[in-house]
């Protein structure tokens, strides 16, 4: 009977090490993080588009979770400063991703500010990117022989369109974009990362400005 005892104290010591290492300690970093003054709170339009974003599994492929520099490239490639908890705080579910068939998204907006670009790639991802691998989105748009009053035919690169139509797109693909174009964390991070602290040289990110490749 002894060892039965041992057994189930060390069994019930080890799992309460393991709780409190990944669950009470991260939560009680993170519980009182404020919104950062830049961050602006999701229009209802911007939270539609998120859930077609959940809905379409763009997840599966893209990340929202820039690293620091210590860990990969990704402020060189145009992806943004490594985010921090303040960035999250209106993400619910959070969408950090963990796959990057394609590039980050979390600065997508400051990257690529182009409406009919986002419209135009997600209908057909080939026609801006040659031998993307990013899936065509069909069912968000609509094919038509002309864009009826309050619709906007899409601004495709030539022969993208099937001939003699125009395409354009559902009220669900409007919000993604919207959404897409929301994901911006220009601000500033109040507290320096503990690098900077310490006296490191840390050189500055490039501006978000310039397209990233896919890696
Ligand atoms: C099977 C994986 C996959 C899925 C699913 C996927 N993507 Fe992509 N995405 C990629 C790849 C690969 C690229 C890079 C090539 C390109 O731009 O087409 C990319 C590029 C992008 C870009 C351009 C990024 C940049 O830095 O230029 C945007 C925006 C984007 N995807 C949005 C989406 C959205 C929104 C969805 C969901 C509706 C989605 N993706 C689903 C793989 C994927």
């Amino acid at each position: 009977m002894e060892n039965e005892v041992k057994l189930a104290a060390g069994t019930m010591v080890t799992f309460a090490i393991a709780v409190s290492a990944l669950v009470i300690l991260p939560y009680i970093q993170v519980r009182d993080v404020k919104p950062p003054e830049g961050l602006k709170p999701y229009t209802s339009a911007e939270l539609r588009g998120r859930s077609v974003y959940i809905a379409n599994g763009c997840v599966y492929c893209h990340s929202q979770q820039p690293r620091s520099e210590s860990f990969a490239p990704d402020a060189k490639r145009g992806w943004g400063r490594a985010s921090v908890p303040g960035d999250y705080v209106y993400d619910k579910p959070h969408l950090l991703g963990s796959m990057r068939t394609g590039p980050d998204l979390m600065n997508i907006g400051v990257r690529q500010p182009s409406k009919d670009w986002h419209l135009g790639h997600l209908y057909q991802p080939r026609a801006y990117v040659p031998g993307s691998i990013m899936p065509s989105y069909p069912y968000l748009f609509e094919i038509k022989d002309k864009a009826e009053p309050g619709e906007e035919a899409l601004n495709l690169p030539p022969g993208t369109a099937p001939a003699g139509k125009v395409v354009v797109a559902r009220p669900e693909m409007l919000d993604l974009v919207k959404y897409l174009l929301s994901l911006k964390r220009e601000y500033p991070v109040l507290s320096p990362e503990p690098h900077e602290a310490a006296g490191a040289k840390t050189p500055s990110a490039p501006p978000a400005g310039k397209p990233a490749s896919a890696s």
